[in-house]
């Protein structure tokens, strides 16, 4: 696939040399070059596959994409650098993988996560397009009834105007204090399925994704493991 032209610092970002803000410093300080001419301007347009971009006179190639699978717990935040302090994803990561992580999961929510060192993957698993699908396991408090469910296959609204759908929804098992609901999503609005549960008047007590297309989380929670090239694929198929 051909990329189109990108900012240089957003190149040596995407090469996973280091974060767009220090790449902008690297430029303006002259230390790096594009088809053996220095470039100080970190906007510069770029084409990733096919230019030459070096720091420091080393050639910076295009790593081959790696996925990581993280089986997220509870009580972490999916961000690299967190203002109050909290725990973060990239504490559970071995240090020496620049990834960055696929969509995210709020701080409660548990289970599968993706991480890549790949822009091109990144985006064709989160764009809406491709419509790749995720499956959530929540726990709700009291007891749903079979029409609710309907509701969510039919579409709710979750903010004005923005209604959103489930393409499955089953309930796998309630009692007076609690039910357990298994749900497959598209979308990723921002905490889409605790507002989905809200707008029918019900608050998610749990939420876990076991899937992301045909990917299955297969670990010990706080694990995490690479993808072989099938699994990658089979998130898309
Ligand atoms: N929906 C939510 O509400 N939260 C998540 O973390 C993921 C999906």
């Amino acid at each position: 696939m051909k990329e189109e032209t990108i900012s240089l610092a957003r190149a040596l970002s995407k090469l996973g040399y280091c974060s767009r803000a220090r790449a902008s410093l690297y430029i303006k300080g002259g230390r790096v070059s594009v088809n053996n001419r220095l470039v100080k301007l970190p906007s510069a347009k770029v084409d990733i596959d096919n230019d030459i971009i070096e720091v420091d006179s080393r050639r910076i190639a295009k790593p081959t994409a790696v996925v990581i699978m993280l089986n997220k717990p509870s009580g972490y935040v999916t961000t690299s650098n967190d203002e109050l302090s909290r725990k973060t994803v990239y504490e559970l990561l071995p240090k020496d993988l620049h990834l960055f992580a696929v969509g995210r999961l709020d701080m409660d929510t548990s289970g599968l996560l993706l991480f890549t060192n790949s822009g091109q993957l990144q985006d064709r698993i989160t764009s809406p397009d491709k419509e790749v699908s995720k499956t959530y396991i929540a726990t709700v408090n009291g007891k749903l009834t079979f029409d609710l469910i309907d509701k969510f296959l039919n579409g709710v609204e979750i903010k004005d105007g923005l209604v959103v759908k489930a393409d499955y929804c089953r309930i796998i098992s309630m009692d007076l204090c609690k039910t357990r609901v298994q749900l497959t999503i598209h979308e990723g609005k921002n905490r889409q399925v605790r507002r989905m549960f809200e707008a029918i008047g019900k608050t998610v007590s749990g939420l876990h994704r076991s899937s992301i297309g045909k990917l299955e989380l297969d670990l010990p929670e706080g694990s995490w493991r690479k993808l072989s090239n099938e699994e990658i694929d089979s998130i898309f198929s």
